[in-house]
C-alpha cells in the first residue's frame, strides 16, 4: 500500500506547507500548523440518485412511529439518562476526565453490562489484558485469586472481547472480524495512525483517529465510546476539534479525595445537555446514586452556624447541596477569600453586597466557602445560600432547620428570581424540607407545592431575616 501523504495546514488561514512551521508566513499565527492527511479526490458525488432515487420518502408527521425504540438499552440508568435514554447505534461518544477519576472503571462496567445483550469490544492502550480482567473480577465481586479464575470464567459475559492495541488500522481489522455492536477505545490519546509522522496523542493523531472512528460508527452502526484525557487547563487533550467530531461529550468529574463522581453531558446530539448522573466510587467500581440530594445532605449538622442548603439545577434535575461558610478575623493585613466549589467572582460580589448593603464588617474577616460533596456550583441561584452561610457564620447564629434558600443576589441587595423554581421546591419538599426562602415571583401562574411553606422576599436583608434563627435582631428587620 502506498504511504499516505500528509501536509501541514495552518488552522487559521489554511495555508499549506510540506513541513511544520512555527509561525505562518501568510497570516502570522503562531503554532497554528497541524499535520493533515492529503485525501485522495472524493468520488463523483451521486446527487442524482440521492435526490431523485427512492432512498428517502417524505412522511406525514402523523405517520412517523414514535414507539420505535432505536436505542440500545443501558442498564446503568444514571449513565443512560445522561446519554438521553440509551446508546444510539452509530453514535460516537467522548468521555473526558482527570486521570484516576474512574473513566476506565465506568466504561468497563458499561462493557460488562452491555455484553449481556450485545457483543462488545474493549480496546485498551493503557492497561494490560490481565489488569483489565482483574478489574472486571473486582467489579463483579469475584475472588481475584488464581484458583478462583475458573469460577470467574463462568460468570463473565461471553460476548465481551478485550484487546490491548494502539494501532488504529489493527483495531479496525479486529472490529471487522468481530463485528461488535459496541466499541470502547481507552484512550483516544494512545491510539495512533502509523501513516502520520507525529506521535500518539498529538493534535493531528487524535483528530485523524477520531475522524476514522466516526467514519466507522456512521457507516456500520457500531456505537463507539472514546476515553479522552484532560489537560491541565481542564479541556480534553487534543483539542476542541475532537468535540466537533463526536456526537456526545461527557465529562466525569469530582474531587479525587471524595467518592462522588458526576457524569455531565456538555454536548449531546441525541438528548439534553448539562444532564448529570451521580456515582459513588467504591470497592466494586462505580455505584449509581439515584438520590444524590439525600446523600449530599447526609452529614449535615443541623443548627450549626455557617451551613445553608441551596437547590441547584443540574440539567433537568434539582439537587440539594449544603454550602458552608466560615468567617474568621484576619490576623494581619489582607483579608482572604477562599471559594471551594463556587465561583470566586460570585463570592466577591456577595461579600461586597453583604458589606455595603447590610453593613457587615467583612473587610477585616477571612472568608471561606465550601460546597459539600466535592460539587461545584456555577448557578447564581445559590447566591442566597452562600450569603446566608457567610452571614450565619459571621453572626454565629444558625439558619433554621429544614429551610432551603433559593435566589440570585443583585448588586443593590435585591433578590432575583431564578429559573425552574417550582421543580426546585418540589425536590426540597420531597426531601422533607418545611420552608423555602425564595425571591418574590412575578408570575403568579407558577404553582408552588403545598407541602412546603414558601416565604417570598424582595431583598437579601428580608431573606436573611426569614432564614436566620434570631430574626428579631433589629439589624435584619425592616
Ligand atoms: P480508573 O478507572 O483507572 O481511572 P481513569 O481511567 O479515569 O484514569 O480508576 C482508577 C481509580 O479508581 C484508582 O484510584 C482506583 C479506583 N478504583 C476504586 O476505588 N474501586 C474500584 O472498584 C476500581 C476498579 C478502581
Ligand atoms: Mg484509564
Amino acid at each position: 500500500m502506498a504511504k499516505t501523504r500528509t501536509q501541514f495546514v495552518c488552522q487559521q488561514c489554511g495555508r499549506t506547507s510540506a513541513r511544520e512551521m512555527g509561525r505562518c508566513p501568510q497570516c502570522g499565527a503562531w503554532n497554528s500548523f497541524i499535520e493533515e492527511i492529503i485525501a485522495p479526490p472524493a468520488p463523483e458525488p451521486k446527487f442524482r440518485s440521492g435526490l431523485y432515487g427512492t432512498a428517502s420518502t417524505p412522511k406525514r408527521l402523523t405517520e412517523i412511529d414514535t414507539l420505535q425504540q432505536d436505542r440500545l438499552l443501558l442498564p446503568i440508568s444514571e449513565f443512560a439518562r445522561v446519554l438521553g435514554g440509551g446508546i444510539v447505534p452509530g453514535s460516537i461518544i467522548l468521555i473526558g476526565g482527570d486521570p484516576g477519576i474512574g473513566k476506565s472503571t465506568l466504561l468497563l462496567q458499561v462493557a460488562l453490562e452491555m455484553a449481556k445483550q450485545e457483543s462488545v469490544l474493549y480496546v485498551s492502550g493503557e492497561e494490560s489484558e490481565r489488569q483489565i480482567r482483574m478489574r472486571a473480577q473486582r467489579l463483579l465481586s469475584l475472588d481475584p485469586s488464581p484458583d478462583q479464575n475458573k469460577e470467574a470464567a463462568k460468570t463473565f459475559p461471553q460476548s465481551l472481547f478485550l484487546v490491548t492495541e494502539t494501532n488504529l488500522p489493527q483495531i479496525l481489522e479486529h472490529v471487522a472480524a468481530l463485528k461488535p455492536r459496541l466499541l470502547i477505545i481507552d484512550s483516544i490519546q494512545t491510539t495512533y495512525l502509523p501513516d502520520l509522522e507525529s506521535t500518539a496523542g498529538s493534535v493531528s493523531q487524535v483528530r485523524e483517529c477520531a475522524s476514522q472512528l466516526r467514519e466507522l460508527a456512521k457507516t456500520t452502526g457500531i456505537s463507539v465510546f472514546l476515553i479522552g484525557h484532560v489537560t491541565k487547563e481542564g479541556t480534553i487533550a487534543g483539542p476542541r476539534v475532537l468535540e466537533h467530531i463526536v456526537d456526545t461529550v461527557l465529562y466525569l468529574e469530582g474531587d479525587r479525595f471524595q467518592s462522588y463522581r458526576l457524569l455531565r453531558s456538555v454536548k449531546n446530539r441525541f438528548g439534553a445537555t448539562s444532564e448529570v448522573g451521580v456515582f459513588e466510587m467504591g470497592e466494586r467500581g462505580m455505584r449509581e446514586v439515584p438520590n444524590p440530594s439525600e446523600v449530599f445532605l447526609a452529614e449535615r449538622v443541623i443548627d450549626a452556624p455557617g451551613s445553608a442548603i441551596a437547590v441547584t439545577m443540574e440539567g433537568t434535575r434539582p439537587l440539594l447541596v449544603e454550602i458552608q461558610g466560615l468567617t474568621s478575623p484576619t490576623p494581619f493585613g489582607n483579608p482572604r477569600r477562599t471559594a471551594n466549589g463556587v465561583d470566586m467572582n460570585r463570592l466577591l460580589l456577595i461579600c461586597a453586597v453583604l458589606s455595603r448593603r447590610l453593613g457587615f464588617h467583612l473587610g477585616e474577616q477571612d472568608i471561606f466557602v465550601n460546597v459539600i460533596g466535592g460539587l461545584s456550583i456555577d448557578e447564581p441561584a445559590a447566591d442566597l445560600a452562600i450569603a446566608a452561610a457567610i452571614a450565619s457564620s459571621y453572626r454565629n447564629c444558625p439558619i433554621r432547620a429544614n429551610v432551603v434558600l433559593i435566589g440570585e443576589v443583585g448588586l443593590s441587595g435585591e433578590l432575583r428570581m431564578v429559573g425552574q423554581i417550582a421543580s426546585r421546591l418540589r425536590e426540597a419538599a420531597a426531601l422533607g424540607f418545611q420552608m423555602a426562602v425564595v425571591p418574590r415571583r412575578h408570575n403568579r401562574a407558577e404553582l408552588y407545592p403545598a407541602t412546603i411553606e414558601v416565604v417570598e422576599t424582595r431583598s437579601l436583608k428580608q431573606a436573611l431575616a426569614a432564614a436566620l434563627l434570631d430574626e428579631k435582631d433589629s439589624r435584619f428587620s425592616n
